[in-house]
């Protein structure tokens, strides 16, 4: 498995490549677990290479946001990209990623206005602006990216159709805690932030998606009902800081009062911020 650590070592190894292989791509920050290794795995599986890369990328995180203390275990991360078949791991240095002068941003208008969107401004923005250039550097066949993370997801695609990118973006499902204490917990690198007491708080959002989900199998259609389900659920401990538990559609991440949608929720344990969703 190659490291490479600069924009020329990249373009170098890239072409390299015969033009007829299908390269893979899973963008990552790093503090690598199960539900990156699933998008590798994926990726692994369609795909003739992999590559990876590890870059937390400080256009993405508010100025009271947690850009300093993210954890950054890059010989753990490697060893883990090399069991699991990776062919080059991309891991720059932001300095050298990003001029000084940096000017340029790719935003992708409406669909940031919702749920993420609307408490972290200027997130997305910077989540498009690393991936559009990442996409350029290693021109990949397919992307691979998390549904733990749908409205990133679902504004990356709309950018990539926008701007006509010749890339496959994938969508895999959450993978979740299955430890005894936290099951149902979907994995983050944030979790790592937790006390034991918080985690164990924080199985209730996708026990509380998981009830309206039932609900709706039953037949419940109001998503007021819906809603105020999992904010019971969320609600039940004083852990807790709900910033937003909202249905809202697919197609353009409005609330709708009507399923088939996207249940979704963000909540506070402390500092730490946890999303997590559920389709119906
Ligand atoms: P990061 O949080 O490291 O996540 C990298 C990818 O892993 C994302 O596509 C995310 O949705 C996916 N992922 C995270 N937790 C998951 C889980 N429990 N199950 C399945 N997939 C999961 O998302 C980012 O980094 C960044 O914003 C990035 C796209 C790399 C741009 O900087």
């Amino acid at each position: 498995m190659l490291i490479l650590r600069t924009i020329p070592e990249l373009r170098a190894w890239r072409s390299s490549l015969s033009p007829s292989l299908s390269l893979g791509f899973v963008p990552t920050m790093g503090a690598l677990h199960a539900g990156h290794l699933k998008l590798v795995e994926e990726c692994r599986r369609a795909c003739d290479a992999v590559v990876v890369s590890i870059f937390v990328n400080p256009l993405q995180f508010g100025p009271n946001e947690d850009l300093a203390r993210y954890p950054r275990p890059f010989e753990k991360d490697a060893s883990l990209c090399e069991a699991a078949g990776v062919d080059a791991i991309f891991a720059p240095e932001a300095d050298a990623f990003y001029a000084k002068d940096h000017a340029t941003y790719v935003d992708v208008e409406g669909l940031d206005r919702h749920l993420c969107g609307a408490a972290r401004p200027g997130h997305f923005r910077g989540v498009c602006t690393v991936v559009l250039k990442l996409f350029h550097l290693v021109r990949p066949r397919r992307a691979y990216f998390g549904r733990k993370d749908i409205q990133q997801f679902l504004i990356l695609r709309k950018m990539a159709a926008d701007l006509a990118l010749d890339i496959d973006l994938i969508g895999v499902d959450t993978v979740r805690e299955t430890a005894r204490g936290a099951e149902g917990l979907a994995l983050s690198s944030r979790n790592a932030y937790l006390s034991e007491e918080q985690r164990g708080a924080a199985t209730a959002l996708y026990r509380g998606l998981a009830r309206a989900r039932d609900a709706h199998r039953a037949g419940e259609r109001d998503a007021g009902i819906l809603k105020s389900l999992i904010r019971a659920e969320i609600g039940a401990s004083p852990l807790a800081r709900v910033d937003y538990v909202e249905i809202v559609a697919e197609s353009d991440l409005r609330p709708v009062e009507e399923v088939p949608a996207v249940m979704a929720v963000a909540v506070f344990y402390g500092t730490t911020r946890l999303i997590d969703n559920v389709a119906v």
